[in-house]
């Protein structure tokens, strides 16, 4: 790729270099919020955790993080938290907590380089744990597991690893390992130096605690047959070939595994020390003719997410936007690949307004806030100079679907506008088809959550109460055009077209799908679970 003068510097590579963007995922009530705020707080970041903890009004449309920014005046936008940590700059994307909105998830984790996996020990892997690392693999990301809640009984270790190397078909390298059962919880082995860090309970984990790293000669002593349990399964893992291994965690063969307490602080530097020893930086980002554009190319980005209503004084709209290269400028003019219109960037300031550090360049790996963007659709590129286009995010099977219309005829201008505005945004998917017109589009739902959120976007942005209709369907596939016409003569099947020009044929029941097949072995029906 040619360099063009002005554009790329030395720095870029440097500032490149330092970033690790990352997102902590996990079934809900594994412990994300209560990790989260301890990571900032060994971050330095905030100097007391837990004050603003709770679930109170957590909706996952909204961030819980706009309250936690407004407590404790941190920086955070409703996207991203970024911190130093040693000499390593961390951007921490947010993803929502609740199941429903885990295509939200889905699409954070195309802007981030890897993922912190969550996992309740004493539940193992629970589903949305599964249909998380899936993704993950998909992607190709690179995951690092933490085991928390391990002050609490119930679980062992071994077995752990056993379901995860058996679930996930990734191979688990623990660095850490457990001293003491869970709930009589001593400490961990530091498996690359043998040392002992031995837990300590502060007073509700509301400070940070520095781990006490001991030798060998000293835990053996005063851990006794815990110790000697713990270094023989330690050493168990190392002939199973189970030590951590830099190229097969970046090839998303193997996961390293940490053992932690969220709530109290145990193991929390260790995940923050991991992800600047071992995940990656920002680096080449593939594009959709399957190049790669190099981090020190011209500024390119990808928008992964859109949000409205952020401000309530006045209704704005923020794109989302992962640094893939160069260095962003505020005020920059950039083009949107979509349309080839240029694009000004000079509202990106608005984003970081209440924030003490204006944010005015970042770097690849870097998230930023572009307000009032309403050109930029969830998964639009912008660059600077040399042309470029990220693949497509990934749109999910939706599994609930309902007919929407506007409650009042005469706001049909309104109507329209919310729907196609909801459809840009990633908020639910929008299925049309001739025979049910464009008065009444089918919503199509990961979670059936985002049809409230719907509802009450329609009636409060757009002033267009809206009424649904909830149809009988629960699987979807992609089908094609000579397909559909034969499923169109079977009147418990429906052909509807998604925005983006998939075809999606609807089920009511996976045994309608299977008669079809049955009937049918030359319809294309393919799946779309791991989400195309
Ligand atoms: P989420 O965001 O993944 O949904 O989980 P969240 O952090 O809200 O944590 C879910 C519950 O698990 C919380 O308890 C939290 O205190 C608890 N928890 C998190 N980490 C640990 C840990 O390491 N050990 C133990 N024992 N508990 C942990 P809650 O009762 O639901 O809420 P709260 O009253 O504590 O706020």
């Amino acid at each position: 790729m040619t360099q063009l003068a002005g554009v790329s510097t030395p720095e870029v590579l440097t500032e490149a270099r330092r970033r690790r963007t990352f997102a902590v995922i996990s079934h809900p009530d594994a412990g994300k919020s209560t990790l989260t705020e301890a990571l900032l707080l060994h971050a330095r970041a905030i100097t007391t955790a837990g004050a603003t903890h709770g679930k109170a009004g957590r909706r996952g449309t909204v961030s819980d993080w706009m309250a936690m920014e407004q407590a404790r005046g941190i920086s955070v936008t409703s996207a991203a938290i970024q911190f130093e940590y040693r000499d390593a700059v961390i951007n921490l994307v947010d993803t929502p907590g609740h199941a429903d909105f885990s295509e939200d998830t889905f699409r954070v984790l195309s802007a981030v380089d890897a993922a912190v996996m969550l996992v309740d020990a004493s539940k193992g892997l629970e589903v949305q744990t599964m249909k998380l690392f899936a993704v993950c693999k998909q992607r190709g990301l690179p995951v690092i597991t933490v085991i928390n809640k391990w002050d609490r009984p119930g679980a062992e270790a071994l077995d752990l690893m056993d379901e995860i190397r058996e679930r996930t078909g990734l191979l688990p390298t623990p660095l850490t390992w457990p001293v003491g059962v869970a709930g009589d919880f001593r400490g961990v082995i530091d498996r690359s130096s043998n040392e002992f860090i031995r837990f300590h309970r502060t007073a509700g984990g509301a400070k940070t605690a520095e781990p006490e790293r001991l030798s060998v000669a000293v835990a053996a002593a005063e851990e006794g047959a815990a110790w000697v349990t713990a270094t023989e399964e330690s050493e168990l893992l190392a002939e199973e070939s189970q030590d951590h291994d830099e190229a097969r965690f970046l090839a998303n063969e193997t996961t390293p595994v940490l053992f932690a307490a969220a709530v109290l602080n145990f193991g929390v530097q260790h995940i923050l020390d991991t992800l600047v020893d071992f995940a990656p930086a920002a680096e080449a980002r593939e594009d959709a003719s399957g190049g790669h554009r190099p981090v020190d190319s011209a500024f390119s980005g990808f928008v992964f997410k859109v949000q409205s209503g952020m401000n309530a004084s006045h209704r704005d709209h923020v794109a989302f936007v992962r640094v893939c290269s160069g260095q962003f400028r505020r005020g920059m003019i950039v083009t949107h690949a979509a349309s080839g219109r240029p694009f000004a960037t000079k509202y990106a300031q608005h984003l970081f307004g209440r924030e003490r550090e204006v944010a005015d360049e970042a770097w690849p790996g870097d998230i930023v806030g572009l307000v009032n963007a309403s050109a930029l659709r969830v998964g639009d590129s912008i660059f600077e100079l040399e042309p470029v286009e990220y693949p497509p995010l990934p749109m999910f099977a939706p599994e609930h679907f309902r007919v929407v219309r506007s409650a009042d005829s005469s706001k049909h201008k309104q109507f329209r506008r919310g729907i196609d505005q909801l459809d840009h945004e990633g908020v639910i998917q929008v299925l049309r088809s001739e025979l049910r017109g464009d008065q009444a589009p089918v919503l199509g739902a990961v979670g059936p959550m985002q049809f409230e959120v719907v509802e009450e976007r329609m009636t409060h942005d757009f002033g267009a109460a809206i009424r649904t209709e909830a149809l009988p369907y629960q699987l979807a596939r992609r089908t094609d055009r000579a397909s559909a016409e034969i499923l169109g003569h079977d009147r418990q099947v429906e052909v509807l077209m998604r925005s983006d020009g998939t075809l999606l044929a609807l089920f009511s029941t996976p045994w309608r799908l299977r008669n079809t097949v049955r009937d049918h072995p030359e319809l294309m029906l393919e799946d779309l679970a791991t989400g195309s």
